[in-house]
């Protein structure tokens, strides 16, 4: 059912198979908490991870779930490779593949690399976000963490305030989370919302905390100033002041309402500093998180052999 295909969204999967994926994911939890982090479920399989923009958490835990699940990882890195030469993406790519990959994750800042990387390998693609369009992903692991947390996806109000224009976190969770049949609600200054979000199923509030008012999870996103051109904004301070998650804000959701942010955090932007490290925070579970997705993603994509102890 999974085995052979590309993610390139999340929208490549339906609710049964999302559900499926998240099932898979809890089952891996254990692994992680063994004194050996390591089962041969990937075990011949080669995995090259292509970084052309920077990231900690999904190369990070992508590098992670490859080698706990015993697959051969290399790690590819633009800076230091021949395409400083002058060669193409496509050569390199043909390079690669001529070694024998069976899946590339790739994170790039052109929307469409994942889809372009397809046109020259019949291995595996995983996109691990491409500039404003997709990251299936974090969309996959935040799902999951919303299932953890709350086991119910119907009865859910996800409320998704800050930069969502710039945000391919934003796009994607927002296409999940609807396949999950959950009720969105996001807020962003007016320049900062996506142009055809009309089209998004969403509602737009005006305030942050019309947006909050009995939400079950709240997401902060990352203030994107490296893809930002100048004036879409008066000030840093005052997006804080008009549109920052603050303890005041988080008291319109729900009591057992839960904090989100994908990271990197801008801390005093988007969230401050208290409601970052607040005990309603799953920041830190989120990343967590993102390591038992993959493996989760990986094992089905790769067809992985049956591991002892997991469903
Ligand atoms: N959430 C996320 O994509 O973080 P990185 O850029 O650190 O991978």
């Amino acid at each position: 059912m999974f085995k052979g295909r590309d993610v390139i969204d999340v929208d490549c999967f339906n609710k049964e198979e999302l559900l499926r994926i998240f099932q898979t994911a809890e089952s891996f939890k254990e692994i992680l908490s063994r004194p050996i982090k390591k089962v041969p479920a990937l075990r011949g399989k080669r995995v090259c991870n292509l970084f052309f923009e920077p990231s900690t958490r999904t190369r990070i835990s992508f590098e992670i779930a490859e080698k706990t699940l015993s697959a051969d990882v290399t790690n590819f890195t633009a800076s230091t490779s021949s395409l400083k030469k002058g060669e193409s993406f496509k050569d390199t790519i043909l390079t690669l593949s001529a070694m024998g990959i069976d899946l590339y994750v790739i994170r790039h800042s052109e929307p469409g690399a994942p889809v372009m990387l397809k046109r020259y390998t019949n291995a595996v693609v995983i996109n691990a976000g491409d500039g404003i369009h997709a990251h299936p992903t974090q969309a996959i692991l935040d799902g999951y963490t919303v299932w953890e947390k709350k086991k119910d996806f119907t009865n859910v109000k996800i409320a998704i305030i800050g930069d969502i224009y710039h945000s391919r976190v934003a796009r994607s969770d927002m296409k999940m989370f609807r396949i999950l049949g959950s009720e969105i609600s996001i807020c962003a200054p007016y320049t900062l919302l996506p142009k055809d979000v009309e089209n998004y199923g969403v509602t737009v509030a005006k305030k942050p905390e019309e947006a909050i008012e009995n939400a079950d999870v709240v997401m902060g996103l990352r203030m994107q100033l490296e893809r930002q051109s100048s004036g879409l904004f008066p000030s840093l301070r005052e997006y804080n002041e008009m549109f920052g998650i603050t303890p005041e804000r988080m008291k319109h959701a729900k009591p057992d309402a839960i904090l989100m942010h994908p990271g990197p955090i801008n801390r005093g932007v988007e969230l401050d500093s208290y409601t970052a490290d607040a005990t309603y925070s799953v920041i830190p579970e989120q990343v967590t998180n993102g390591v038992v997705t993959r493996m989760a993603l990986l094992y089905l994509l790769l067809g992985g052999v049956q591991i002892e102890g997991t469903d």
